[in-house]
């Protein structure tokens, strides 16, 4: 409910108590009744009359109404907050937290597939709410660590969820795109994206900016909880259109790979959970 309609409704909820109203309170009922009036006017309600002359089911059908369009307010701005692609205000940090639970063992089995040297210098691509780098931290014990990612949001809450590693000087987080990397060319040993190469704008040239920071002999890894296939259930199909999201097959994941440069391409998948990890080196 929009600030007007609430005055409004408290003002009459004054009246209806039986106490008076003041000359201003007055006429500010009027004005904000006049409004309240032509915004029912302009979503298309119908006939107009007084509010006072609404029969009981009018009462209901304008109650519902704004009930709904208050819904509907609410629902646009927890989707935009709360948005994968770009996770902002309390919703995206609310959604960081549940992320990093619920892909945890997604990132597991991953970050399984992959061979980690004892000091390798990792970057992690749309850290998110930070779960990957501190499991990375576990694997690679003498590791060095960087984490980027272009929400402001996802960069706090890696630095909030990895205060300690921050500390001891393990690890560096920046805002920054996957499409323009603050580092010098073949900086890391092995650098990997969970959840995220969904979003990236410009697939093909964001995969050339990898390669480009990725040491020779290094490793690139992208894991993620969907890749196209037939069975894909209507719910994850309609959730890929409402995100918009970049859902590629097993062919089209070896073609962008090999024509970055990357060679001994390894897909590894997941049948039933249908997870994939797609592996590639710089040779
Ligand atoms: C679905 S979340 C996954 C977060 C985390 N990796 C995880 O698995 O929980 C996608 C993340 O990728 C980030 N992201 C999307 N596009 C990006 C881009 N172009 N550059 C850097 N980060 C990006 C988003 O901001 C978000 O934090």
């Amino acid at each position: 409910m929009d600030q007007k309609t609430k005055k409004l409704q408290k003002l009459k909820q004054k009246q209806a108590k039986g106490k008076t109203l003041s000359k201003e309170e007055r006429t500010e009922k009027k004005k904000l009744h006049a409004d309240f009036k032509k915004k029912i006017e302009t979503l298309n309600f119908g006939n107009l009359k007084p509010e006072e002359d609404y029969t009981d089911e009018e009462k209901q059908h304008v109650a519902a109404l704004s009930s709904k369009l208050e819904q509907e307010y609410t629902q646009k701005k927890v989707t935009e907050e709360g948005h994968p692609n770009c996770p902002t205000g309390q919703a995206g940090k609310a959604m960081l937290t549940r992320m990093n639970e619920s892909h945890g063992p997604l990132t597991q089995w991953g970050l399984s597939q992959l061979d980690f040297g004892r000091k390798d210098h990792v970057l992690d691509i749309g850290c998110g709410g930070g779960a990957c780098l501190a499991r990375l931290s576990k694997l690679v014990q003498s590791g060095t660590f960087v984490g980027i990612d272009y929400a402001k949001t996802s960069v706090e809450a890696t630095k909030q969820f990895n205060q300690s590693l921050i500390e001891e000087g393990k690890l560096q987080v920046y805002e920054a795109s996957v499409s323009e990397m603050p580092f010098d060319n073949e900086t890391f040993d092995k650098i990997v994206t969970v959840e995220s190469y969904y979003f990236w704008p410009d697939f093909e040239s964001d995969m050339q900016e990898v390669f480009r920071v990725l040491k020779k002999g290094g490793h690139f890894l992208l894991i993620a909880e969907i890749y196209n296939q037939a069975d894909l259930s209507n719910e994850v199909r309609e959730n890929i259109q409402k995100y918009k999201m970049r859902n590629l097959n097993l062919d089209q994941f070896v073609e962008v790979f090999e024509q970055t440069g990357f060679s001994d391409i390894g897909l590894h998948v997941k049948p039933h959970q249908r997870w994939i990890a797609v592996e590639g080196v710089k040779a």
